[in-house]
């Protein structure tokens, strides 16, 4: 089965197109290198000793994707491509809108004009908003986003629903996402953040190679454990795994599917700290912030269902995803600019 992986030259993408390529998937991949860099593909190459057809280009772009499906063989689609920095979408809601919804629609008409019905795409557990029950399952009602690039989440799986209700020749596989960290085992990819990084794992890995002074830590007065933000960490390469699981389903004709991607525990912002200063014998200096605008208590899966359905699970615990972090940050300082 070939597979166009859009956003394949990012954080999640470029460890999927590893896993895909080491499972014997031909892959092809656009992205228009917003977020990205093209080295990230190059070190792919080497990783999986295959090459890696590359096209730098916007899913805006019909013409370009017209002929990108008129030239390669193409099955099915894993779309990550898409703008994802919540605080950028409140002030920039219209080019998230335009950028992941008009992109996907852009995308999926491209596909339906090829004959191309299969898609695997990048949800989040952002769509539940504030989690009626914990830990969240499936069928958890969604909530009220409260930034853009949540709502960009929200209301492209409404559309991709409605569109696979409308023509049942469409599979298509929602993933949810809890909270990607960790890297690669050869710390040659990961990620990349621009600027400060606003989630958790890249500012502590920032932290200790030196970037940045103190984490801060925001807000301590949660009804968690230790008054901390609890959050289901997963580690990018079980993620990645899960990708190549849903395109298995994918190919036994999926329909419509929904599933939590996460491991089903929680870990709290200072449990972070202190496994991560455990794995890697650094020390992570923090000060208590207030809260941080729209975060949650506690938000962790209930990933029964894509155990049952996908036969997959997290491998990797938090031992591995914080020192897997930080082997790609102290190799890359800088990123891909090193
Ligand atoms: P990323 O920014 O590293 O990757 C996204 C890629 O899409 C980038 O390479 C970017 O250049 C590309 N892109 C953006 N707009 C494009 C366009 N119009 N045309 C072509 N390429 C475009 O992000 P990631 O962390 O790898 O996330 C991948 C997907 O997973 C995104 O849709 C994101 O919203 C979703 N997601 C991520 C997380 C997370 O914590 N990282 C959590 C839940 C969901
Ligand atoms: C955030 C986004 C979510 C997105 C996800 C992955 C919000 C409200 N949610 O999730 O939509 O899908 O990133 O990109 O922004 N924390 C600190 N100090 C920091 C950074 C984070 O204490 O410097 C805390 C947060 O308060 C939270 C936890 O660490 O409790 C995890 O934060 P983060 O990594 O930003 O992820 P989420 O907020 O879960």
């Amino acid at each position: 089965m070939a597979v166009l992986v859009t956003g394949g030259a990012g954080y999640i993408g470029s460890h999927t197109v590893v896993e895909l390529q080491n499972a014997g998937y031909d892959v092809v991949v656009v992205d228009n290198l917003s977020n990205s860099s093209e080295k990230s593909l190059q070190r792919v190459e080497k990783l999986t000793g295959k090459s890696v057809p590359f096209y730098k280009a916007d899913i805006l772009d019909r013409g370009a994707l017209n002929s990108i499906f008129d030239k390669e063989r193409i099955d099915a689609c894993i779309h990550f491509a898409g703008l994802k920095a919540v605080g950028e979408s409140v002030q920039k809601p219209w080019e998230y809108y335009e950028n992941n919804i008009s992109g996907t629609l852009t995308l999926v008409d491209v596909m339906r004009k090829h004959g191309v019905k299969n898609l695997i795409f990048s949800s989040s557990a952002t769509v539940y908003g504030n989690p009626a029950i914990i830990p969240i399952t499936e069928e958890c009602p969604k909530g009220q986003c409260t930034n853009p690039y949540g709502w960009t989440k929200s209301m492209l799986e409404q559309i991709l629903m409605d569109i696979q209700k409308a023509d049942s020749e469409w599979n298509i596989i929602l993933l949810r996402y809890f909270n990607p960290i960790g890297a690669h085992k050869s710390g040659t990819i990961g990620e990349n953040p621009n600027g400060i990084p606003n989630n958790l794992m890249p500012y502590i890995t920032q932290v200790a190679v030196g970037k940045l002074k103190e984490l801060g830590v925001f807000g301590d007065d949660y009804d968690t454990p230790d008054g901390t933000g609890v959050r289901d960490y997963i580690h990018v390469v079980d993620l990645a795994a899960g990708h190549v699981k849903a395109l298995k389903k994918i190919e036994a004709k999926a329909g419509f599917c929904i599933y939590n991607l996460g491991t089903g525990t929680g870990y709290s912002v200072l449990d972070i700290v202190k496994n991560f200063e455990a794995a890697t014998g650094v020390k992570i200096p923090y000060v208590i912030k207030d809260r941080r605008a729209g975060d949650i208590a506690a938000c962790y899966a209930d990933a029964s269902k894509a155990k049952k359905e996908l036969g997959w699970e997290a491998q990797y615990g938090i031992e591995e995803m914080c020192a897997d972090s930080w082997r790609w940050q102290s190799n890359n300082p800088n990123g891909y600019d090193d």
